[in-house]
This record gives structure tokens, sequence and C-alpha cells, in this order.
């Protein structure tokens, strides 16, 4: 069954408690960058943007969580966001979330952004 090029990468390709960065193709003229978490079987999408000042998260590819692997953290000043809603709960931007987006695993357990 076709995808539409929606296909990020298979659920395993993200190693459990930890995230990954990817340019979601959704036939525009530019991908957006988004970072995908996975706990066990669950994934959580959001846009890489922080709402600070709106740069991507990390500086080295798919460096998302602080060093406790407990948060996502921006890497230019530090906020801390849990992983479930996105909420920053530390640094500058407290009280402002990351801007989700909606993912969905199939049978086959690939990630894909829902409805494209
Ligand atoms: S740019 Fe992310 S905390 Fe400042």
């Amino acid at each position: 069954m076709s995808d539409g090029g929606r296909f990020l990468c298979h659920l395993t390709e993200i190693p459990d408690g930890t995230a990954r960065g990817f340019d979601w193709d959704r036939g525009g003229e530019r991908p957006v960058p988004i970072l995908v978490f996975r706990r066990g079987g669950q994934v959580y999408g959001y846009r890489n943007a922080c709402p600070h000042i709106g740069v991507p998260l990390e500086m080295d590819p798919d460096r998302f969580m602080n060093r406790e692997g407990t948060h996502l953290q921006c890497s230019t000043h530090g906020a801390l966001f849990r992983v479930d809603d996105g909420m920053c709960v530390e640094g500058p931007c407290v009280g402002r979330p990351l801007r989700p987006v909606p993912l969905v695993v199939d049978g086959e357990g690939r990630v894909m952004p829902a409805g494209g």
C-alpha cells in the first residue's frame, strides 16, 4: 500500500527513549523539520523549532535529549520540554510548547505523519 511519500522511518529505527530528526516532505516547497520521540510503541512528533527564537533544538544530529534522558532539550539555551506534550518546563520559554505533529504507526511499524 502506498504511503504517499510520508514514510519517516520504521519504529525500530528510533532507539527507545530517544528522538530523531526528520525533514517532513509535505509536498510543498520546503520540507518541514520535525522530531520524533519514541517510548516503546508510542511516538510523539513535534516541529523542530524552539518556541524561544525558532531555531532547531539540536546542534548535533539526533541529539534531542537532556543528559538524564528525561526531557527534550534545546541546545541553544537549554530549555527543557516534556516528551508527552512538548511543554517547556524549564528555560527561557517556560509555558510555551513545541508545536505537535500528529503521527501514526501502521501495522508494520512504519512511522508517518497523520493525514499527511
Ligand atoms: S533557542 Fe531554545 S532555549 Fe533559546
